[in-house]
């Protein structure tokens, strides 16, 4: 498949186009120049990105304002006008599908303590997938407004969308950095690796529905996210578990 990946530049697009580019030809969109090939564009900017995706079958969406603690100006620009011009394009440009790069913090209002990374533990609950978006930030708000536009979009104008929930990944591939800090049990919950990252995004570009939502956290003994739906309409069964780093001597 021809896939373009919008972010390509940051930390999850790194381990995605290591990760998918055996099997696909991947079409880089960066916001500035980069060491590998790339097409530079800013998303929010609805003329630039006119033309941008022709000839792609897929676009993983990645480019975004990533941070829990972001302004309304940058997640007005960065992730809400930025993914409907993305969709836009996708639809123009007669993309398939969009695979969406949306958050745990759609949901995990429910679950927050003091902050968006501190998980509430007297909160003993399983979210699913249906449950009512409860976003955690104006992050998560703009995350959720992504997917509502996914749905729009699927629905009317044949761009096929998966919304990823995606959990914790970082620069390590291990959640042991937030040990004995107070977001060590939302990392635990959260916690994602490389591997069930990459194998997460390669369902998501097999699978052939409309609209679908999934949870993309490791297998972890600690999480807050029923995964039987996504094990199910994805076919994602992450092997990975944060406690187990946990357990090791
Ligand atoms: N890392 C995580 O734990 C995590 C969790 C849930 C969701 N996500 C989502 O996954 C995506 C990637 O996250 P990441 O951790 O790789 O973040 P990142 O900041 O490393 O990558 C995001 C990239 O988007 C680019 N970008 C931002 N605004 C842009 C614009 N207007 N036009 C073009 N490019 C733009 C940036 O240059 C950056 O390289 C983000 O959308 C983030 O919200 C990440």
């Amino acid at each position: 498949m021809k896939i373009g990946i919008t972010g390509a530049e940051g930390r999850i697009g790194g381990y995605l186009r290591a990760g998918l580019s055996v099997a696909h030809q991947i079409n880089s969109f960066t916001l500035t120049g980069q060491q590998f090939d790339s097409t530079v564009v800013d998303i929010s900017d609805a003329d630039a990105m006119n033309g941008a995706f022709s000839g792609l079958d897929a676009v993983i969406h990645l480019a975004g304002d990533p941070s829990p603690a972001g302004s309304w100006e940058s997640m007005l620009k960065n992730n809400i006008i930025g993914t409907f011009n993305v969709l836009e394009e996708s639809r123009r440009a007669g993309v398939r599908k969009v695979v969406f790069a949306s958050t745990n913090h759609t949901q995990h209002g429910e679950t927050m303590g003091a902050s968006p990374e501190i998980l509430d533990m007297s909160k003993r609950v399983m979210l699913r997938l249906n449950d009512y978006f409860n976003p955690s930030s104006i992050y998560g708000a703009s995350k959720a407004t992504g997917e509502i536009y996914g749905r729009l979009f699927a629905r009317h104008h044949g761009v096929q969308f998966v919304a990823m929930r995606i959990g914790a990944i970082g620069d390590e591939d291990s959640p042991l950095r937030s040990v004995g800090k107070p977001s060590e049990d939302y990392n635990r919950a959260m916690f994602l690796s490389r591997r069930d990252l990459v194998t997460a995004f390669k369902k998501a570009l097999e699978v052939d529905r409309d609209f679908t939502l999934a949870y993309v956290i490791s297998n972890n003994g600690r999480r807050i996210f029923d995964m039987r739906e996504t094990n199910e309409t994805l076919g994602f069964y992450p092997e990975d578990d944060a406690e187990t780093f946990f357990e090791k001597p």
